[in-house]
């Protein structure tokens, strides 16, 4: 077991995090690191960045499920099929769901885990306004995925692993859920170089996407960690304005397989 003081480090995250996207959710705050919450500048925003969807594929979704809260486009790499079942990691109010479901049709089915009930509310609502009744949202926590082993063809997941203290148990669940064979495609903030401890120690940052971007060799080596093969890096944007002098971050789709 961890000690009690990385736990409750951990804990302390986990409530700044939930706090901030039932604060967006309820519309209280537009992005991921309001002003008015003490923090500006461009490293809060790198949540806005690089999300690169297709304009006409939005469209066939419900306006309100797309929150402009992630860093990729992960249902568009994730070589989903008819029929398949899909898990979203952090789910939001559901806008790689609704893609996915898309994709996947009524054969198909969709699992969107999200921790925070405010989220999960919105999501749900943009599932009856859009009539998708393929398309479920569970509450939990990516660390322990309220879902059945072996059941999933695919998990994708956009700007959310970089919000997990740890990311061990993530990939550790993810593993877990696929089926032999099934693959995950996840977009997600890395970071590279030392990314100075002030910046790791705010709050507002991690609720950011920033603080708890791992680092790109480490994140990779976590999902080799956990079982995954055929680990490639399909995108990669850096963002060259957000650098330190010996740090910086990048959104990264990466794609493994059971
Ligand atoms: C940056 S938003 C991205 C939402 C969605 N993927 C999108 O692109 O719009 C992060 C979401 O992940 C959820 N989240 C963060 N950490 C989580 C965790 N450990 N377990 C479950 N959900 C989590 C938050 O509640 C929030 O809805």
């Amino acid at each position: 077991m961890k000690p009690e003081s990385e736990r409750s480090n951990e804990g302390r995250i986990k409530k700044a995090v939930e706090e901030r996207y039932a604060a967006i959710a309820r519309g209280d705050v537009k992005t991921c690191c309001d002003t008015s919450n003490s923090c500006s500048g461009e490293l809060y925003n790198i949540g806005t960045m690089a999300r690169g969807y297709d304009q006409a594929q939005l469209a066939t979704i419900p306006e309100g499920a797309n929150l402009g809260l992630g860093c990729g486009d992960p249902t568009a790499d994730a070589d989903l099929q008819p029929g398949q079942t899909v898990l979203d990691l952090g789910s939001g109010a559901g806008v790689d769901c609704f893609l996915a479901a898309r994709r996947v049709g009524p054969e198909g089915r969709v699992i969107g885990v999200d921790m925070t009930d405010a989220m999960l509310e919105k999501a749900r609502a943009n599932a009856r306004s859009g009539g998708f009744s393929n398309v479920e949202f569970r509450k939990g926590e990516i660390e322990k995925l309220p879902v059945e082993s072996g059941t999933v063809d695919r998990i994708i997941s956009n700007c959310v692993i970089n919000l997990a203290p740890d990311k061990r148990p993530v990939f550790a669940e993810a593993y877990r859920v696929l089926k032999t064979g099934g693959a995950f495609t996840v977009s997600d903030i890395v970071s590279f170089g030392l990314v100075p401890e002030s910046v790791r120690a705010d709050l507002n940052l991690w609720a950011g996407c920033t603080a708890g971007a791992m680092d790109k060799e480490d994140y990779l080596g976590v999902i080799r960690q956990a079982g995954f093969s055929h680990i490639s890096i399909i995108k990669e944007v850096v963002y060259d304005y957000l650098r330190g002098a010996d740090f910086g971050f990048a959104s990264v789709t990466v794609r493994a397989v059971k």
